[in-house]
C-alpha cells in the first residue's frame, strides 16, 4: 500500500517548531509535567516514582484503561485499546475496508480520516456541511449512502470548523447507521470541549454495538506529548484487529506516558477546565478582532472543541495569504488547501496562551 502524504502534518512538521507565533494548533498548550504530577494523590505518584521500565500490556495498562472508563456508560477496561490515536486510525481503515468497499467521511477533515481509506482503494464519499451554518445535515448523509456501503467516519466536536450536533441529529446519525449494519468511526479527541450553551452528545461506542469511538489525551487534556489515545468498542472483532496489527506497530504503549495518563485521568477536570476556559477566553477575543474587520474576515463561531474556521474576504487564496504572513510575521496559520476544502479558510486554534500576542501582531500586518 502507497501512502499519500499527510499534508497538514508535513505543514506542521516544516514550521510548527521553528517560527514565532502559531495561530492554528487544534492542540490546547502542553501542561507541565510537574503539573501533572501535582494532582496526584501519595498512591498515584508511587506508581511513578517506582515506574519500571519494562514492557506494558499490549491493550494498555490495567490501571490506565480503569481510569478511562468513567468517561463513558458502558465500556468496560476489556473494550478499550490504548495506542496513539494515529495508529488506532490507521489500523481500523486497513482492517475494516477492502479495495471497491464505500465509506462516507466528513470533509474538511482530518487527513488521515479518509486518506488511508483511500489508499486501501476504497470507495469515498465526503458529507460536506452547509457554508453558512457549518450543519452537517443528516439527510445529506443519508443520501449519500449506498448497498455497499461499509463505514461512517464521523468527528464532533469538528475539526477544523468546531461544528458539533444537536442530541437529535446525532441520534440521527447512529440510526442511519445501525438500520444498515453499517460500521460508525467516530473521532471524538475534542470530546467534553463543548461550549455552553450546547447541549453534551454521547459517545457513539455508548449508542451502537458497531459504533467506534476515538479519543485521546492531545486535545481535551492538553497533554499530546503523552501520545496516548484508545479505542472504545462492544465490537470484540474490531478490537482483535487493533490487538492483531498493533503487534506488528508499537507493540505496547510507552510506560512512563501510561502512568502519566491515568493520573491525569483520574484527575480529568483539572486539565478540561482551564483548557475550556482559556478557548472560550481566546474565541471571544476573536470575535471582537473579526468583528472589527468585515471586509477581511467571515466568521461561523465553533460550538465545541478547540479549533475554528474562519473565510477570507479576500482575492487571493489562503496557502498565498498564509505564506506571505509566515513570511512576513513568523505567523503560521494553516490554510483550507490542507484540508482539501477550497482556498477560502483559515483554521484558528483557540487553546493557546499566545493566542492574544498573535492576535496583536496579526492585527499590525492586516493594517499595515
Ligand atoms: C480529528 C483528529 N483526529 C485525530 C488526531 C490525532 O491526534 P494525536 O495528535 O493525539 O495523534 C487529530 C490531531 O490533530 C485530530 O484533529
Amino acid at each position: 500500500m502507497n501512502v499519500a502524504p499527510f499534508k497538514l502534518e508535513r505543514y506542521f512538521a516544516k514550521y510548527e517548531f521553528t517560527t514565532c507565533y502559531l495561530f492554528s494548533c487544534s492542540d490546547c498548550d502542553g501542561f507541565p509535567m510537574s503539573y501533572v504530577l501535582e494532582q496526584a494523590t501519595a498512591e498515584e505518584l508511587q506508581w511513578w516514582e517506582q515506574l519500571r521500565l519494562g514492557y506494558t500490556e499490549s491493550e494498555g495498562s490495567s490501571l490506565l484503561r480503569e481510569a478511562i472508563c468513567p468517561l463513558y456508560e458502558s465500556i468496560r477496561p476489556q473494550q478499550l485499546v490504548v495506542s496513539s490515536p494515529g495508529e488506532a486510525n490507521f489500523i481500523l481503515m486497513n482492517s475494516l475496508l477492502q479495495p471497491g468497499d464505500h465509506l462516507v467521511c466528513m470533509r474538511p477533515a482530518y487527513q488521515s480520516l479518509y486518506q488511508v481509506a483511500r489508499d486501501v482503494g476504497a470507495q469515498l464519499s465526503f458529507w460536506e456541511p452547509e457554508p453558512d451554518s457549518w450543519r452537517f445535515d443528516p439527510d445529506r448523509l443519508e443520501s449519500l449512502l449506498r448497498p455497499n456501503t461499509r463505514l461512517i467516519i464521523i468527528n464532533f466536536p469538528h475539526n477544523p470548523t468546531g461544528a458539533f450536533p444537536s442530541p437529535e441529529e446525532h441520534a440521527r446519525i447512529i440510526e442511519l447507521a445501525a438500520r444498515r449494519g453499517i460500521y460508525l468511526f467516530s473521532d471524538e479527541m475534542y470530546r467534553l470541549l463543548t461550549h455552553p450553551p450546547q447541549a453534551e452528545i454521547p459517545a457513539v461506542c455508548d449508542r451502537y454495538e458497531r459504533g467506534i469511538s476515538l479519543w485521546g489525551m492531545a486535545k481535551t487534556f492538553g497533554l499530546a506529548g503523552l501520545r496516548i489515545g484508545w479505542t472504545a468498542t462492544h465490537d470484540t472483532e474490531v478490537l482483535a484487529n487493533i490487538l492483531r496489527y498493533k503487534d506488528y506497530l508499537s507493540i505496547c504503549n510507552s510506560a512512563p506516558s501510561e502512568v502519566l495518563a491515568t493520573i491525569a485521568l483520574r484527575h480529568a477536570q483539572r486539565f478540561i477546565q482551564p483548557n475550556l476556559h482559556k478557548i472560550l477566553t481566546n474565541l471571544r477575543l476573536f470575535e471582537d478582532f473579526v468583528a472589527a474587520r468585515p471586509g477581511v474576515f467571515e466568521f461561523i463561531p465553533p460550538r465545541a472543541g478547540s479549533v475554528g474556521f474562519v473565510k477570507l474576504r479576500l482575492a487571493q487564496p489562503a496557502q498565498q495569504f498564509s505564506e506571505a504572513l509566515l513570511h512576513e510575521t513568523g505567523i503560521m496559520a494553516v490554510p483550507s488547501e490542507m484540508f482539501e476544502y477550497g482556498q477560502q479558510h483559515l483554521r484558528v486554534g483557540f487553546g493557546r496562551e499566545s493566542f492574544p500576542r498573535v492576535l496583536e501582531v496579526l492585527g499590525q500586518y492586516l493594517q499595515g
